[in-house]
């Protein structure tokens, strides 16, 4: 057989760190050990009823056998901006500022095509989300990371980004509520950030991923909430984690609308949009009660103060995430957050993802996700007990 070889690009794509940890986990499970995962990132409920009789009743529908509109069907983009007045008072133009995108992650990768040439500058937050990486290497650009530290929130500080490197930034990536920290931005974060991107000629993509999940009675703010944030960038929403519905690949971008032109322009080309089905139940979901949301983010809630109270229960000094589903733990001295969670798993059985695999500045730090049952949350904090790390300190 002809061997063939892949492209430079494909070769200069960044490694998949957490393929390995999927497969030590894998190979742990399959030896018969009982793993309480806690180091992905996927949903672990259903998605609400009322969805999922919308997608069934719309599959029967023959127009959605069809292909659908290349920039999608005008109902899904009316549901999209009616969505974003109601729940931020942001008024959208649905033609013009919003694009139908086959989840966030498509939208994340894909901008970095639309908007940089070779050699641009990106700035990325570290620790981050690594798909950010995966569209600077596509596009070929250039990546400098801004760290987030515990001491500032885990919110850039500005201030720190060398001049040279602001002015030769063309993109910026934020996430808040962020994952891995868990930490959320308040609407004088998202100023400032109007007010730097504005005076260095960079364009924001504010990923909004786990817009919905905020704790403690604060709902996370949307980027577009600031003034003038239209002018300097856009917003991802994903139907992912607010709906349960990761598996239908299903959110959109919205904002600048020379951005979202430039979207809907590469993906003219890449694809054409949506199954109308899935189209149709993304706009019920936005549109029909959000009890469902609320209900998910009381369970998450409850889950973090369990897993958190059992951690603190057990010595280990833990902060208490303000968003997302994620928990963003110290490891203790003596381990690399690699070394760490391979303990955890070894000997305790339970599965955390180690920080670095989010950047250098993810080093020091594991993240639990709350993604499974309070019952079992509390289980793996006392089997964490066990591995005699931690001393309760009164
Ligand atoms: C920070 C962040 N952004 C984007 C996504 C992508 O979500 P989706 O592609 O399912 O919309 C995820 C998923 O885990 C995420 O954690």
């Amino acid at each position: 057989m002809k061997e063939f070889k892949q492209s430079q690009l494909l070769k200069s794509l960044p490694k998949q760190f957490f393929a390995s940890l999927v497969e030590k986990v894998g190979k742990a499970a399959a030896e018969g050990h009982d793993i309480i995962n806690l180091g992905q990132g996927n949903p672990d409920q259903p998605t609400p009823d009322h969805i999922v009789a919308k997608l069934k009743e719309a599959a029967e529908n023959p127009l959605n056998h069809k292909y659908s509109p290349f920039r999608g069907n005008s109902y899904l983009k009316e549901a999209a901006a009616e969505f974003y007045k109601r729940e931020y008072g942001v008024v959208l133009d649905p033609e013009k500022e919003v694009a139908v995108l086959f989840g966030g992650k498509a939208g994340l990768v894909e901008i970095p095509v639309c908007l940089m040439d070779p050699g641009d500058t990106l700035l990325v937050p570290d620790p981050g989300y690594p798909d950010y990486w995966s569209g600077a290497a596509i596009a070929r650009a250039h990546m400098a990371v801004m760290p987030l530290k515990e001491e500032n929130g885990f919110l850039p500080d500005f201030s720190e980004i060398p001049k040279s490197t602001a002015k030769a930034a063309k993109l910026m990536f934020l996430n808040y509520p962020n994952n891995p920290t868990g930490a959320v931005a308040d609407l004088s974060f998202f100023e400032d950030t109007v007010q730097f991107a504005g005076e260095n000629d960079i364009c924001v993509v504010h990923d909004f991923a786990y817009g919905a999940i905020g704790f403690d009675g604060e709902k996370p703010v949307s980027f577009l909430q600031a003034k003038g944030s239209k002018d300097v960038g856009i917003e991802i929403y994903t139907l992912s984690k607010t709906y349960n519905m990761a598996g239908w690949r299903v959110g959109f971008a919205v904002g600048n609308r020379d951005v979202i032109e430039a979207i809907n322009l590469l993906q003219d080309h890449l694809y054409v949009s949506l199954f109308g089905a899935v189209q149709e139940a993304a706009s019920s979901a936005l549109l029909d009660s959000q009890e469902c949301v609320e209900g998910m983010v009381e369970m998450y809630e409850s889950r973090r103060d369990a897993f958190v109270q059992g951690l603190k229960n057990i010595g280990w000094d833990v902060a208490s995430p303000k968003g997302s589903f994620f928990a963003w733990l110290k490891v203790p001295e003596g381990y690399t957050s690699e070394e760490f969670s391979d303990l955890l798993l070894k000997e305790a059985k339970v599965a955390v993802a180690p920080g670095i695999g989010f950047g250098e500045w993810g080093e020091g730090y594991v993240r639990a996700g709350l993604l499974t049952s309070e019952e079992r949350l509390i289980e793996a904090a006392e089997r964490i007990k066990k591995v005699g790390l931690f001393v309760k300190k009164d």
